[in-house]
């Protein structure tokens, strides 16, 4: 069977070399290409499709996002809606985001930024620190792995849904209880995928419905945030401050004002970024799935859009 790469974020070359070691693949195109795609039956794809490209893939049979998130295909009027296609949920994955939200909350909750400003004065301010409540928006592979670990890490800790969840030592709401979530979330961590009922959901009715000085980490996707409304709620004080990773537009042009803002602090998307080899483990799992006519592992319901 042949396969197509089309990635125009990441360097496809660990990709091709480790799906080469498959004896299941008979040959692997990476896009653009002008060779004959017929016997192509698996696409894998990390950021939006060129046009045309599913025109040239008359024998496909099944399409994997080389990311956890899919909204640069949803909505993409090519992609074909008889085939399945599936994401990549890791363990690695899921730890480094794990990881990395830690990070920012630990820099947040130890006034880490301050603490290295003053070094540079060589100013001694012991600042006091409290405990945090943590919200975190989206129960999924990355949302209910991160839950847990800050239950571990003795934080209280809410989570919100679309479906109710039962996750031990968490206060966890479904789709119809966000306000109750939010007036708890003193820091309010997003890892909702994009979908229509999530666009742009992180704005100023959203804000207004956090306690007062709440701080927020956006490590999802940039069109969840309305950034007019984050700029007014920080420079309002209603919020003390954000951790931004992911942004409307990538690489974030360099006049947004959110580079310069002094309550922002910005990760050029790299919350957490797929790790080749451990992801093609699931890659060729599915083949091998796909061979024998049975359903692939971690498929996206193309109607609710993740
Ligand atoms: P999942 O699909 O596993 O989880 C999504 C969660 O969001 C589920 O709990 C789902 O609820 C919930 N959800 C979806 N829609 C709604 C809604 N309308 N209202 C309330 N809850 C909703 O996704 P992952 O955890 O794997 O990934 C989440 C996102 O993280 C990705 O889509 C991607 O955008 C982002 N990401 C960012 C990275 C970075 O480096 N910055 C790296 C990797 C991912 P339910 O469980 O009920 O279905
Ligand atoms: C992903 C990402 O969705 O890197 O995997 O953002």
């Amino acid at each position: 069977m042949d396969i197509l790469i089309s990635s125009s974020v990441w360097d496809p070359k660990p990709w091709v070399e480790g799906l080469s070691k498959s004896d299941k693949i008979d040959k692997i195109h990476v896009w653009p290409t002008t060779a004959n795609l017929d016997h192509v039956e698996v696409l894998f794809v990390w950021k939006p499709l060129d046009q045309g490209i599913i025109d040239r893939l008359p024998n496909l049979k099944w399409i994997s996002s080389l990311g956890a998130g899919v909204d640069h295909l949803m909505g993409d009027p090519q992609i074909p809606s008889n085939i399945p296609m599936t994401r990549i949920v890791d363990p690695l994955l899921a730890r480094d985001m794990t990881n990395y939200v830690i990070m920012g909350l630990m820099m947040y909750q130890r006034s880490m930024l301050t603490h290295l400003s003053n070094q540079r004065t060589s100013t001694w301010d012991r600042i006091t620190y409290a405990p945090l409540k943590v919200g975190v928006m989206g129960l999924g592979a990355l949302g209910k792995h991160l839950a847990e670990r800050l239950v571990i890490l003795g934080f209280e800790v809410f989570g919100y849904s679309r479906t109710s969840k039962e996750i031990e030592g968490v206060q966890c709401y479904d789709g119809s209880e966000l306000s109750d979530f939010l007036s708890h979330a003193e820091v309010l961590v997003n890892l909702l995928p994009v979908t229509p009922q999530t666009e742009n959901i992180l704005n100023m009715d959203l804000f207004k419905q956090l306690p007062d000085q709440s701080y927020l980490i956006n490590v999802a996707r940039g069109n969840h945030l309305v950034q007019e409304d984050l700029i007014t709620a920080l420079d309002s004080k209603k919020l003390s401050g954000a951790l931004l990773d992911v942004f409307r537009t990538e690489p974030l042009p360099v006049e947004n004002p959110l580079w310069k803002h002094s309550k922002v602090t910005i990760t050029p998307h790299v919350a957490s970024v797929t790790t080749p080899t451990s992801a093609i483990e699931l890659l060729l799992r599915n083949l091998a799935l796909l061979e024998k006519g049975e359903t692939l592992l971690h498929q996206v319901d193309l109607n609710r859009g993740y």
